[in-house]
């Protein structure tokens, strides 16, 4: 499968994201996870890591964590417990991490991993871009040597933690700002696309369904997500956001996508942390990123079940 690290802050949307990506090992071949603030503080995204590569078992088991960023690079820190719970995993009967953190940091991961393997490698990263910056401050060769960037955050239109703003996007708007103008291939699913990939009542039974844990568990997840949704959003179920950004690398044609210019407002105020996308092309400046702006549904619902059901 396609080399690729997950770059998140698993927040359960990410640890699904994280198992369609280990239950599909001819198409993706995890290289390593690398855990950054968001959702919850980074000692628990760590911790849930590993507990989501135990939840994936043998293919799992073989997978490093690596704990990255605690902070965002300007801003003071937020969390989002209100929609993942304190623990930011609100499920039972989890297992344990299969094995503990390793002691380098995410950063000099991706910085060494990428460059052993030079336009190979894909980053998924489905939280704040922290990490991220910070290896391509390090490293600027980083940006040109890798295979691509593939981005859950942002949004051509509404916010979804403001009216301007997505939560990554706001969590960490300098570092969106440092990836906007590194020059990586970038591809961004922003909350345009991801807020079509709800998980109703009827998908979580089809998970539950599955007979495995990690459908029983995925449905526990989205069952506690359903009711923050049920209620803001007035959605019949949670947006599958990261899961969105792992099947773009696996099905890169479930996804209608358009090139546009992509800028960030991180100046404080009523737009702080907004993706400004130039969807008509009205500032003639040049596009800096694929944007998704379409998503198949039900064909993107059916791989997610598909590769859950290869799971213990
Ligand atoms: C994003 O914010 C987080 O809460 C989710 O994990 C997802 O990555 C959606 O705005
Ligand atoms: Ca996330």
């Amino acid at each position: 499968g396609l080399p690729v690290i997950l770059d998140g802050d698993p927040g359960l949307d990410d640890a699904i994201a994280w198992l369609l990506a280990l239950g599909s090992p001819e198409d993706v071949q995890v290289l390593g996870v690398t855990t950054v603030h968001g959702n919850v503080g980074l000692d628990l995204t760590t911790h849930n890591a590993g507990v989501t590569l135990a939840l994936a078992g043998a293919v799992g088991a073989q997978v490093p964590v690596y704990a990255g960023a605690d902070r965002p690079l300007v801003r003071p820190a937020m969390t989002a417990a209100q929609v993942h719970g304190d623990s930011g995993l609100p499920a039972s009967g989890l297992p344990d991490p299969v094995r503990a953190p390793e002691a380098e940091h995410a950063v000099d991961f991706l910085i060494r991993t990428v460059r052993a393997r030079p336009h190979e490698v894909t980053l998924v990263a489905t939280g704040p871009l922290t990490n991220v910056a910070l290896a391509f401050r390090l490293a600027p060769d980083l940006p040109g040597l890798l295979r691509e960037v593939v981005w859950m955050g942002g949004s051509t239109g509404q916010g979804n933690r403001t009216p301007a703003a997505e939560f990554n996007a706001l969590a960490d708007p300098h570092a969106v700002r440092i990836v906007l103008e590194s020059g990586a291939p970038l591809r961004m699913f922003g909350l345009n696309v991801t807020m079509q990939a709800i998980a109703t009542p009827e998908r979580m039974e089809r998970l539950r369904g599955l007979g495995n844990r990690a459908g029983a568990v995925s449905a526990e997840l989205l069952t506690f997500y359903a009711a923050v949704y049920r209620q803001r959003y007035s959605l019949p179920g949670g947006a599958l956001h990261d899961p969105v950004a792992v099947a773009a690398v696996i099905r890169p044609d479930l996804f209608q996508m358009q090139a546009m210019n992509v800028q960030v407002e991180t100046q404080e105020g009523l737009n702080f942390g907004r993706t400004v996308c130039d969807v008509y092309g009205v500032t003639e400046q040049p596009a800096n990123v694929q944007v998704a702006v379409g998503v198949e549904d039900a064909a993107f619902f059916e791989l997610l079940v598909d590769r859950l059901a290869r799971l213990p």
